[in-house]
């Protein structure tokens, strides 16, 4: 089991059984719900697990307790992959008290019916702290990291900021790898990525900070020297590329599209783009792609028209850019359609959108095959983007 220290321990589990985190994700090495336990002269349980869990998690803060009694459960997040167990553990241990944000606190009638915290509950706010014994939590806002009720705390006798959802990633401990940020990177984007003002202002409050460890709510906990985690946190929230290259995405109906996509990302290769990423939108892992789109600095759109419109995995891909507040990016635009084309125009509004980007020339249209007569065009665009 993870050990963060003597007296700070971890109680979460892995779920190696959940085939879609929060109905959408992907997680093939499965997802991990964190949880420790602080033990001191008060004990302070930091977050239960999601209600998949909710026996080994019990098992868990049982064996750690050896016999105690929790005097706290702080809650940083009410999503329910750490929030489910709350209630029950109110019930089970009747003297401890629910240490959470005022904007928790509302949300937990919503979730919890019928259950009365007001006698339970203690409110903390931003730099307000609590005594443990010779730990010390110091209360740390997070709004929108991921949800607006957000706290993190940093114990300050052990220098360990306990971050909620920051610098967790997909994955079960037990599959753990030395890639952190592949599957962090994945779960930073298509979680956090549209809050990166917030994630700023977070990383702002973290940096007066002596941090030792990290304890997040999912993924591995993180020692040693923290300048990556902290660097790639930094270049993500900024809406910075962290790598140079370009991916082209496209959305093919008989193959026409895909071939015209794949001649293109030949010509980039050719013409030194420093790496070509090329994802098939209708079989490739969404999640992945919008990973990439956010990787790198340039993506290409190709897509064929489709009902007066564009082919829909390419609008599901592009209106997930949207919502995620994707910016900053170079785009270059391919569209595909055998009698009226339509695509373009679609990719074109959905893109300007977005904030700060740019829109390359030419736009490329291929009727039904791409043929000889392109070539030129598709030259000019790879010329545009490389
Ligand atoms: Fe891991 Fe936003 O919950």
């Amino acid at each position: 089991m993870t050990k963060i220290s003597d007296t700070i321990q971890y109680i979460g589990t892995d779920d190696l059984d959940i085939d879609l985190f929060e109905s959408q994700y992907d997680v093939p090495e499965g997802m991990s719900y964190n949880s420790y336990v602080i033990i001191d002269d008060k004990i302070a349980v930091m977050d239960t697990v999601d209600n998949r869990k909710a026996e080994e998690w019990k098992r868990n803060l049982a064996a750690r307790l050896n016999g105690r009694t929790p005097d706290y459960l702080v809650v940083h997040h009410m999503e329910p992959d750490h929030a489910s167990l709350i209630a029950e553990t109110v019930k089970t241990y009747e003297s401890l008290t629910v240490v959470t944000s005022a904007a928790a606190a509302k949300m937990l009638g919503n979730f919890f019916e019928g259950v009365d915290f007001s006698s339970r509950i203690h409110i903390v706010k931003e730099g307000d702290t609590l005594e443990l014994g010779h730990h010390t939590l110091h209360f740390i806002a997070a709004p929108m990291v991921h949800w607006p009720e957000v706290i993190m705390s940093y114990e300050a006798q052990e220098k360990v900021l306990f971050a909620a959802d920051a610098f967790g990633k997909f994955g079960a401990l037990c599959n753990e790898t030395d890639d952190w940020a592949c599957e962090a990177r994945r779960y930073y984007f298509n979680i956090c990525g549209k809050y990166g003002t917030q994630v700023q202002a977070v990383l702002k409050k973290a940096a007066a900070l002596d941090i030792h460890t990290i304890c997040p709510l999912h993924g591995p906990v993180l020692t040693g020297d923290l300048t990556p985690y902290l660097s790639l946190y930094d270049t993500w929230s900024r809406y910075e590329p962290e790598t140079d290259g370009i991916l082209v995405a496209y959305a093919s109906i008989h193959g026409g599209t895909a071939a015209a996509a794949i001649r293109l990302a030949e010509m980039l290769r050719e013409k030194g783009a420093a790496k070509v990423v090329v994802s098939d939108l209708s079989r490739s892992d969404m999640a992945e792609v919008i990973e990439d789109a956010f990787r790198y600095p340039k993506v290409v759109v190709a897509a064929a028209s489709y009902d007066g419109g564009v082919f829909p995995v390419m609008h599901d891909f592009l209106y997930h850019l949207q919502i995620k507040n994707y910016q900053n990016r170079t785009f270059g635009i391919v569209e595909n359609g055998s009698w009226a084309p339509s695509a373009a125009r679609v990719m074109r509004e959905m893109i300007e959108k977005m904030k700060n980007v740019t829109i390359v020339e030419p736009v490329v249209t291929i009727c039904s095959r791409m043929k000889a007569s392109d070539v030129p065009a598709l030259e000019a665009l790879a010329d545009a983007l490389v």
